[in-house]
């Protein structure tokens, strides 16, 4: 059974795309089977895996709605060695046609136990909503990871989401947990930004993970390429904390550099 992660945060641009894309491509460089489902309609983790989310014959908005299965909808991304749900604008309509829908919020969860035996990980890139795709999201998922800047206003709209998550937890999905806060676009020059990392720390222990991912240009470029950043540059500092953080996840020894120091 696939280890299911939903990667949220409802702030826009802390990097969940990024991270989902990245990580999934170090987990199968680590030799893991692994399944990324875009769930956002602005299609960025489909581009950034390499498939063109402007000519799908069929996505995750299909597969929601039950008019394909998802075998018949997933896509490889060769570059990154994983296998795809993609997604592109249509999901943007999915929303409204699933609030008349039995089960609306386990949509996703009914789907993914059909391939579930087939990887070891399914990894879910969130929008930066808390709407009912996001829903389905942390409805289908065991854990959450949330990617986060270290910045002044990073800890507000965190009770939103840890609030959303508890409420999964008590009427939806009970075995969800957070496995963990990513530090993301980490500048370890920045005061601020190792303040509200001690900050973080101080609130949720362990729940963060060791791993800290930098802020690194060659993150930024790679999906203009149309691949993760292992294909982009291997050698980078971005590339080497995602491997980091797969290995972190793998419960195997880190090697990333702790104070992620930019380039
Ligand atoms: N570690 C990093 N170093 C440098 N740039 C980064 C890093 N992580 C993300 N970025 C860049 O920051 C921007 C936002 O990242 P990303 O799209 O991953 O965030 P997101 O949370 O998925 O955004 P949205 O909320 O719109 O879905 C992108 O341009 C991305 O290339
Ligand atoms: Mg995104």
């Amino acid at each position: 059974m696939a280890k299911i992660i939903a990667i949220a945060n409802q702030k826009g641009g802390v990097g969940k795309t990024t991270s989902t894309v990245n990580l999934a491509a170090s987990l199968a460089a680590h030799g893991q089977r692994v399944l990324l489902v875009d769930l956002d309609p602005q299609g960025n983790a489909t581009m950034g895996s390499g498939v063109d989310k402007h000519k799908l014959e069929s996505s995750v908005y299909h597969v929601l709605l039950g008019i394909r299965t998802l075998p018949a909808a997933r896509v490889r991304s060769e570059a990154g060695k994983f296998d795809v749900l993609p997604s592109n604008r249509d999901l943007a309509g999915a929303e409204v046609e699933l609030v008349d829908m039995d089960n609306r919020e386990a949509r996703l969860r009914f789907q993914l136990n059909t391939v579930t035996d087939e990887y070891d990980y399914i990894l879910i890139d969130c929008p930066p909503t808390l709407n009912l795709l996001t829903l389905n999201g942390l409805c289908a998922a065991r854990a959450v990871m949330i990617p986060m800047q270290c910045e002044y206003y990073a800890l507000e709209g965190l009770s939103d989401l840890v609030n959303t998550i508890r409420r999964v937890r008590s009427s939806l999905n009970a075995e969800l947990e957070i496995q963990g806060l990513l530090r993301t676009m980490f500048d370890p020059r920045s005061t601020l930004a190792q303040q509200v990392s001690a900050q973080l720390q101080q609130h949720f222990g362990d729940k963060v993970y060791q791993t800290v991912i930098p802020r690194n240009v060659r993150l930024a470029e790679a999906p203009s390429y149309g691949v993760p950043v292992l294909l982009h540059d291997k050698h980078s500092k971005g590339a080497q904390a995602y491997l980091a953080l797969a290995a972190e996840l793998l419960g195997k020894s880190v090697q990333g550099d702790e104070n992620g120091k930019t380039e």
